[in-house]
């Protein structure tokens, strides 16, 4: 169902990253309808009033997992990045599920609960 998914806008980026989706937060949860991931298992959110974009990735189990892009450094945006995400303040990689490829960061990103329905999936914020 689309109505009250909380999903702002589609905006398609270039064809050098992942696609981007901005989305409004209704009682700390995202809805992201599975229709946004025909041609691609990895999309980047965009939550209205959240301070960091959030990866959201579909396995091939068909299960669905959601990092917070937050360098685990010292808090900068991570910017998606080949098969992961960078920090620009110091350099720091991660691969697309979090896990730390280069320092200085040491700790993974910061992982949030899914949940999958018919026809979305439900990130919660808290
Ligand atoms: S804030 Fe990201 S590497 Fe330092």
């Amino acid at each position: 169902m689309a109505a009250g998914t909380g999903l702002l806008a589609t905006s398609l980026s270039s064809c050098a990253g992942p696609p981007m989706l901005e989305a409004s937060v209704i009682d700390h949860r995202i809805t992201v309808p599975l229709s946004a991931f025909v041609g691609s298992d990895f999309q980047i959110i965009q939550p209205e009033g959240f301070l960091f974009d959030i990866g959201l990735v579909k396995g091939a189990d068909g299960k669905f997992q959601a990092f917070v892009l937050e360098c685990t450094h010292a808090s900068t945006q991570l910017t998606p990045a080949g098969d992961g995400y960078t920090c620009p303040e110091h350099g720091s990689t991660f691969d697309i599920k979090g896990k730390v490829t280069r320092g200085p960061a040491q700790l993974p990103l910061r992982q949030l609960q899914t949940a999958v329905s018919s026809d979305s999936v439900t990130i919660y914020l808290r």
